[in-house]
């Protein structure tokens, strides 16, 4: 048997986890991607043959799909993953802090599952076929809970469509829209994933809109206006391609600004105007940072509260606006893998009902998902400790970058901070913010995600995810980073 990409350290990896003595659940995101096992034909190949023949068998969009790996992270991830950080049985082990999971909330929403589990039995709906969108009587759930939090009453089950996670969402949004080569426009930065979330599928191309270069030019708010919308549309045009999507983030990843509703508004009727799709990803809707507490005031000098873009949806009644959301962050269930589509083009209704079938929700979450929401007074207690408690692993990182003087974005909601380590960078290009990205994990166990993957233009920033391990241990991290950074 020949192991080819990351395979070792995967074997590495899954050792190390299930040996673990520490209590923190790590799941591998998107692993599938990265793992290439084959078993050779001939016993006369090196493993390097073997693995070219292997590739040889498969498409062109296999090939590019099996040379690549799914993230810059991926392979010092399962490393630090490997030798995680435990307060009595591994003081120096790692923190990876680059992958955006909910570790604060994590335990909560379990003993709640634990509890449904206990208290109901299993109906048989979800041992057969539903309907693609999903199951009718928990996407009226799920609306309902919507048109508490999204604040909009035209959200119901039938302009619901759930997928499994918002990758799948993602991906079954661009399908129904995009021919190959059309191109989605995402205001840089951005989550590096949605070139794939969105394009090994479709084919559609991604666009970084870039709308500033010093981070100190971002407040909490986003600041992508239809004037650079309109750069970008002169731009596109120039270069023959079609502009088919507009992407945008709110609360972002990985700056934590949202959009006003008078920005949402504007942007929207650009987008109808010139018949482009308009889609906004609220995945980090409810993980909104507490911009009252005295300590963060400065920050926010006006602060505009969070605003769901389905209120401009159900006025504005287009057939070029959609929102996804997904349970991903703001219920800590990643690996449950439930996302919703909601639009008001009965086209794409239509047309999802076809290209769901491969992505949709598992009917044994969908039910358990039901359950929980359908307990209401848990899920106002719960969205109101989430904030609460992302708000404290958020100021635990914010006290740290006021002391060392490193600037950053003020974030609005979401699980990062976007910060600027570009003083550190012997010069500023890619490859010095992979060696001081790769220094700072080699001399402290702390690993961040590099600002390459999300195309911004400026060298230097990184994205922390505050969440990623319980809000003591990041206090750990915290100290450990403070302490190399003063030796600098
Ligand atoms: C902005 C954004 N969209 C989509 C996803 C993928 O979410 P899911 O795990 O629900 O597929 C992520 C995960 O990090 C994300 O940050």
């Amino acid at each position: 048997m020949v192991w080819g990409i990351n395979s070792e350290l995967l074997r590495r990896f899954e050792a190390s986890v299930y040996a673990s003595r520490c209590t923190s659940s790590i799941r591998i995101p998107y692993i599938q991607l990265s793992i290439f096992v084959t078993l050779p034909t001939f016993d006369h190949m090196t493993s390097v043959e073997a693995k070219d023949h292997a590739l040889s068998t498969l498409s062109k969009r296999g090939q590019e799909q099996a040379s690549n790996l799914a993230r810059i992270d991926m392979e010092l991830f399962m490393e630090a993953a490997g030798n995680l950080f435990h307060p009595t049985d591994n003081l120096e082990g790692a923190f990876p802090l680059n992958v955006a999971e909910n570790s604060v909330m994590a335990g909560r929403i379990q003993a709640e599952f634990n509890k449904i589990l206990k208290e109901s039995s299993l109906p048989m709906w979800p041992l057969k076929y539903t309907s693609p969108a999903g199951f009718p009587e928990t996407r009226e759930v799920m609306a309902q809970f919507m048109r508490k939090y999204f604040e909009s009453e035209a959200i119901t089950a039938d302009n619901l469509v759930l997928s499994a996670g918002a990758a799948a969402s993602l991906e079954v949004f661009s399908f129904a829209i995009a021919n190959p080569g059309d191109l989605v426009v995402i205001p840089a930065p951005a989550y590096p994933m949605y070139s794939k979330d969105l394009g090994i599928k479709s084919g559609m191309e991604r666009w970084d809109l870039q709308t500033h270069n010093d981070i100190s030019k971002y407040s909490s708010l986003a600041l992508v206006t239809p004037a650079d919308l309109d750069r970008a549309w002169a731009e596109i045009q120039a270069v023959g391609k079609v502009f088919k999507l507009l992407l945008i983030t709110s609360p972002d990843n990985p700056t934590g600004s949202t959009y006003t509703s008078a920005q949402l508004a504007a942007i929207a009727d650009w987008c109808i105007e010139h018949e482009v799709h308009l889609l906004v990803n609220e995945i980090y809707a409810l993980s909104q940072i507490d911009t009252s507490r005295p300590e963060l005031s400065a920050d926010y000098p006006n602060p505009t509260p969070f605003r769901s873009f389905a209120g401009i949806m159900a006025d504005r009644q287009s057939d070029y606006l959609h929102l996804i959301y997904a349970l991903s962050k703001d219920f800590a269930i990643s690996g449950m893998r439930l996302g919703v589509i909601h639009t008001l083009n009965e086209a794409m209704l239509s047309g999802l009902g076809n290209i769901n079938i491969p992505q949709m929700a598992s009917n044994l979450v969908q039910w358990l998902v039901q359950e929980l929401f359908k307990r209401e007074s848990f899920i106002a207690s719960y969205v109101e400790e989430n904030q609460k408690q992302i708000t404290e692993s958020y100021l635990v990182v914010v006290r740290m970058l006021r002391r060392l003087g490193i600037p950053y974005t003020p974030s609005r909601g979401s699980l990062f901070i976007w910060v600027d380590f570009s003083a550190y960078l012997s010069a500023p290009t890619d490859q010095a913010e992979e060696d001081l990205w790769m220094q700072i994990f080699r001399d402290t166990q702390i690993l961040f995600t590099p600002g390459t993957g999300f195309q911004h233009q400026k060298k230097g920033l990184f994205r922390i995810v505050h969440t990623a391990v319980s809000t003591e241990d990041l206090q750990i991290a915290m100290d450990r980073l403070e302490a190399y950074f003063n030796k600098r």
